[in-house]
């Protein structure tokens, strides 16, 4: 019998569909399991380069698994490709953005040294702290509208201030893949609308913005693309053909009033 796999295979016999699949994130049968909970069960679906993917499902759902699974930082079953080559061997292309709850905001670390470790990531200690790698972390927190608080200490610093130092930490990595877990909890408006500009600038420049929520709100119409999840996939491609009332359903349960903005 063939599989979803080897019907896969088939199809990138064809040059051009090598390109195409080579250029996108590919997660097949992702699975994870935390002892008897199965947290994600059968994930398979694609992200695309240059466009702008929201993961979306309720608390529990297993968004932050998802992330985490595709980067390594938990024990999976399954494949994620990128370029043809599983993720975890390229990691130095992707800049992670953790849920705001899961860093210690107690760290003494300024919000320079936290940008810079960005560039070691990228280019080594030795080296991270080069004159291009200090002009690269300035244009990064100028970028995000906190250049002025560089010598603040991290902990000081309101939610959206937080946010942006870390989403400059993952500007200064130049990184192609950018994963970012629940990036607008406890953010103000103006941080919101910076994070959504910066977003969009990368996908333009044809990075791979990969991005957790759980608020169905306004929000969602920003994305290209959207990831329904559930612990499995409910729905993943095109926003406006996965938000449907039906697909909202089986996700989110009776817990939700959305209206689609499905055409
Ligand atoms: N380290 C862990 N050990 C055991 N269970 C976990 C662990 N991390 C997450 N879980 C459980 O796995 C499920 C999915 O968690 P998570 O990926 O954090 O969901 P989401 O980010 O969608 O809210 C939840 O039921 C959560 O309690
Ligand atoms: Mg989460």
């Amino acid at each position: 019998m063939e599989d979803e796999n080897q019907a896969q295979e088939r199809v990138y016999h064809f040059k051009d569909r090598v390109m195409l699949h080579n250029a996108s994130i590919n997660i097949t049968h992702l699975g994870v399991r935390y002892r008897s909970l199965e947290a994600l069960d059968n994930v398979s679906c694609v992200i695309k380069p240059g466009r702008l993917t929201g993961i979306y499902g309720p608390n529990g759902a297993g968004k932050s698994t998802l992330m985490k699974a595709m980067l390594g930082l938990v024990d999976s079953s399954g494949t994620v490709l990128y370029q043809g080559k599983p993720l975890t061997e390229q990691l130095e292309k992707v800049a992670y953005v953790p849920q705001r709850s899961a860093i210690d905001w107690t760290y003494p670390a300024t919000v320079w040294d936290v940008v810079m470790m960005g560039r070691v990531k990228k280019t080594g200690w030795l080296r991270s702290f080069s004159g291009v790698s200090r002009q690269i972390a300035k244009s990064a927190l100028q970028r995000v509208g906190i250049l002025e608080y560089r010598d603040r200490a991290i902990g000081q610093l309101s939610g959206g201030q937080q946010q942006r130092v870390f989403l400059a930490r993952a500007l200064a990595q130049e990184a192609e893949i950018f994963c970012l877990d629940e990036p607008f909890v406890g953010i103000d408006q103006k941080t919101q609308t910076v994070l959504f500009e910066v977003f969009h600038e990368l996908a333009a420049a044809g990075k791979t913005v990969l991005v957790v929520n759980h608020d169905l709100g306004e929000t969602t119409t920003h994305f290209d693309d959207i990831i329904l999840l559930n612990r499995q996939i409910i729905a993943a491609g095109l926003r406006k053909q996965v938000m449907t009332e039906q697909n909202l359903y089986r996700a989110y349960g009776g817990k939700v009033m959305y209206f689609s903005d499905a055409a």
